[in-house]
């Protein structure tokens, strides 16, 4: 067959030369048709001109992003491992992708589970190669955000890009209001705020207010750009500051380089850090103790809950608001530097409200 169909190309072919041969000479060139119509615009170029220059900018031989990746890479961002939970509603924040499939939808969970999930890294926080340029510093996530529990909405401007994921989930069941009440089932050990209550908390968000006299430290307003101030100070090495997001190095020393513009005393910081940090380290404790003894706390699960989908837990309002609180300031982890007037008032009334 197919010896068969080159054959009839071949004899196809020596039958057009066969008939061109047979063609007369060609006639005079006509003259030239009308101009065409203008073509559509080309792509615009790339911004500042010389585009390599560009590239030099960041990439060049000051080191910029290798000193940041390097801070980077001992961060808690790039070694806590929790990436791989990419799950649709995990990857809004655990995942690179899915923190900007968020920014972009506004969603609260990804259409799909992210594949080859990536930590929270450069291209997360910024616009890397968007324009080319090294406007493509700025944040992918510049706006004030509106916690998802309690529904307020904060403005802590470079650190915007960060109570975006270090705020709450939306708990199941809803937590009970204070001032309405109504009693809840709680089926799950876990009931709480999700680990970052960090936003929430230094904003004055979030939390279950259960008696009076409730008032924001002084950092709530005065730190203006909030975690970035503290956490992103100068760097010491790799240990905290900077591009490590830690305020602390692993032996707890606090990096005070972000504090001394209104801490100029570092004799006097130290001891008010370690008051702080005691007093409500002890107020915690004492709702620990008292939730164990009403059956909310599991003593042999501790910091969880005595609850399950077999063994479901009822709780009234004030129960279920002191369990919140609880974990609330327990997550923030800060104990009290956040936010110390809060963190406080919420133990005492959550204490107050069990007896
Ligand atoms: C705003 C600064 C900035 C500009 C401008 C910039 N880059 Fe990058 N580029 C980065 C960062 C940050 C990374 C990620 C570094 C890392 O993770 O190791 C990167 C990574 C890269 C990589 C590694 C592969 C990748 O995509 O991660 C290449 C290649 C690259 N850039 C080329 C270029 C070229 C070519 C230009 C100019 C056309 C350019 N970059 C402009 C910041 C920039
Ligand atoms: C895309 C979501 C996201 C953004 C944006 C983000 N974080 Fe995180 N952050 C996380 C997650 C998730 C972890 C835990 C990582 C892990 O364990 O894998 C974490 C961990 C941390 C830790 C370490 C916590 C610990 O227990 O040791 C600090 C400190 C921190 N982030 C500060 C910041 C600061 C400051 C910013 C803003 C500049 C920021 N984060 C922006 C999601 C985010
Ligand atoms: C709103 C953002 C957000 C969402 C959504 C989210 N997380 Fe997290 N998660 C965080 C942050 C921020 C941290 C780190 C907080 C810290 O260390 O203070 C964290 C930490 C964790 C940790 C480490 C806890 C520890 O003690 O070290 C686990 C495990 C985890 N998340 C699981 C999940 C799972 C599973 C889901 C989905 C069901 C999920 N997270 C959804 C923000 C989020
Ligand atoms: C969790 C979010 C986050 C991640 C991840 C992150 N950055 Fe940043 N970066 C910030 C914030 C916030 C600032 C502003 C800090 C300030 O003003 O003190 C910043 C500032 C910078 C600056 C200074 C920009 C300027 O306008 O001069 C550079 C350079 C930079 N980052 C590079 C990087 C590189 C490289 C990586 C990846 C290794 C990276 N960043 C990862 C949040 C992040
Ligand atoms: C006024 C300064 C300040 C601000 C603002 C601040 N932090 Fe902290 N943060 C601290 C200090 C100090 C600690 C306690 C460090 C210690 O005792 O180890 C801490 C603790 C933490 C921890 C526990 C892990 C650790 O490093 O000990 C996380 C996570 C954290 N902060 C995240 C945030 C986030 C996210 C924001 C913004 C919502 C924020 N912080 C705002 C000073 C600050
Ligand atoms: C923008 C200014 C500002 C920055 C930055 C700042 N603080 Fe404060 N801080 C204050 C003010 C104002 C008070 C209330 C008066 C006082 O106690 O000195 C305060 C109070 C405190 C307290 C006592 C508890 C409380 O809230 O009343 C502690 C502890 C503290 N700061 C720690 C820190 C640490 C640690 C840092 C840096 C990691 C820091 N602060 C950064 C302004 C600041």
């Amino acid at each position: 067959m197919r010896v068969k169909i080159s054959f009839l190309w071949l004899l196809s072919l020596a039958l057009v030369f066969a008939l061109a041969s047979c063609e007369g000479d060609a006639g005079d060139i006509g003259p030239a048709g009308p101009a065409g119509p203008t073509g559509p615009a080309g792509p615009a170029g790339p911004a500042g001109g010389d585009l390599a220059q560009n590239c030099i900018d960041c990439h060049g031989n000051n080191q910029l992003i290798t000193a940041k990746l390097f801070q980077w890479e001992h961060s808690t961002h790039a070694t806590g491992g929790h990436y791989e939970r990419n799950a649709t509603s995990c990857a809004i924040c655990h995942t690179s992708q899915g923190f900007l499939e968020r920014a972009a939808t506004g969603a609260q969970q990804t259409a799909a589970a992210i594949e080859n999930p990536l930590p929270q890294n450069c291209y997360t926080c910024h616009k890397i190669h968007t324009t080319y340029t090294a406007d493509d510093w700025a944040s992918t996530q510049p706006n004030p955000v509106t916690f998802w529990v309690g529904g307020e909405t904060k403005d802590l401007g470079k650190a915007n890009i960060c109570i975006s994921c270090h705020q709450a989930r939306v708990p199941s069941p809803a937590l009970p209001d204070a001032s309405t009440g109504g009693s809840i089932t709680v089926t799950n050990k876990r009931y709480g705020p999700h680990h970052g209550a960090q936003g929430m908390m230094l904003t004055g968000a979030g939390a279950y207010r259960v008696g009076t006299g409730y008032e924001n430290s002084s950092h709530t307003t005065l730190v203006t750009n909030g975690c970035v101030t503290c956490h992103m100070a100068t760097a010491q090495g790799t240990a905290s500051g900077g591009h490590t997001f830690n305020v602390a190095d692993e032996s707890g020393r606090i990096n005070t380089a972000g504090c001394v513009a209104c801490h100029s005393d570092a004799a006097a910081l130290n001891t008010k850090i370690n008051d702080t940090q005691a007093e409500i380290a002890d107020l915690l404790q004492q709702l620990e103790t008292k939730l164990i003894e009403k059956g909310i706390l599991n003593p042999n699960d501790l910091p969880y809950a005595a609850a399950s989908s077999s063994n479901p837990l009822v709780l009234t309002e004030h129960q279920a608001g002191a369990l919140w609180n609880y974990q609330y300031v327990r997550e923030d982890q800060s104990m009290g530097i956040h936010n110390y007037k809060l963190a406080k008032k919420l133990l005492q009334n959550s204490l107050a409200a069990l007896n």
